[in-house]
């Protein structure tokens, strides 16, 4: 057939796919065809609509750079990357759950003895962080890593401020025989994804504001266990209920508790009040 029609359009590019021999690729073609036509024709896209839409996948890419994944935040702010993540890290007997990685990971920070300030020069409130690495049985984890990072008090990221050059509120932090890690750094606080761009446009248009609730970064990790990306977020900030890249887990949510300032548990005496916080992670065995 040479002609189509609204419906018999969808038949023929899927018919096109014939000769594909790679079968996987094959069906999420298929779908997404399938999916994208019914779309069309259910919104009944007009074609300045079509065009707008060309326009703004156009100025993601360009906004891409090596520093900035904009289609990437597309993707978190339509909650597709959650989804995805979520198919494919299915909650298992209370191990640690996932959530999206964020755009500000920075490989190679510095790996630093438990108990370091991962926040030094760090504006932001002090906060302890303990815990346990344990297996999803309960039994404790040596040697697993937690690979940190958080912004500062005020919601920026190392990378994000001009005027720094290295890293800021990272490290690299390993438990000792009985599973523990803990360390100092900051209570992270809410912030704005990067709204000067195409993916901001479009939450102004929908009406939607681009805060993400305070939290703190790590990728959990052990021999013989699969890795988890996660965060860990404030009780009570503002945003929990809407964040806007959907990344929050009940399960991920932990108590920071306020002590006024004093001796902290690192035996050091702080002038200002500061913050503790316990989480035990659960790892799932690679092969499980
Ligand atoms: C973050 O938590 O760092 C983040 C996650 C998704 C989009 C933007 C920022
Ligand atoms: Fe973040």
């Amino acid at each position: 057939m040479r002609e189509f029609d609204e419906k018999s359009i969808t038949r023929a590019v899927i018919g096109r796919l014939s000769e594909c021999h790679d079968p996987r690729f094959k069906r999420v073609m298929t779908s997404l065809i399938t999916h994208l036509h019914d779309f069309v024709r259910d919104v009944k896209l007009t074609e300045d609509e079509w065009l707008t839409a060309i326009q703004f996948l156009t100025d993601v890419g360009a906004t891409c750079t090596d520093k900035r994944q904009e289609f990437i935040l597309l993707s978190d702010t339509l909650g597709v990357s959650v989804l995805v993540i979520t198919l494919n890290h299915p909650a298992y007997r209370g191990s640690a759950e996932s959530t999206v990685m964020g755009p500000f990971y920075w490989e190679g920070a510095p790996d630093l003895p438990r108990g370091s300030n991962l926040a030094v020069g760090v504006r932001g409130e002090p906060a302890f962080y303990s815990g346990r690495v344990l297996s999803a049985d309960g039994r404790p984890i040596e040697n697993a890593l937690l690979d940190i990072w958080s912004g500062d008090g005020d919601g920026n990221y190392d990378m994000q401020l001009p005027q720094e050059t290295g890293m800021k509120a990272r490290g690299r932090i390993r438990t000792d025989a009985e599973g523990r890690y803990w360390f100092r750094s900051i209570r992270p606080t809410f912030y704005p994804v990067p709204t000067d761009g195409p993916v901001g446009r479009m939450l102004r248009h929908m009406g939607r504001h681009p805060y993400r609730p305070g939290h703190i970064h790590m990728i959990v990790s052990a021999p013989g266990h699969l890795p988890v990306t996660t965060h860990l977020f404030v009780a009570g900030s503002q945003y929990l209920d809407s964040d806007a890249v959907f990344g929050v887990k009940e399960s991920l949510v932990a108590q920071f508790d306020r002590h006024a300032a004093g001796v902290g548990p690192d035996g050091e005496r702080i002038d200002t009040s500061f913050y503790t916080v316990n989480y035990d992670f659960r790892l799932r065995a690679a092969q499980s």
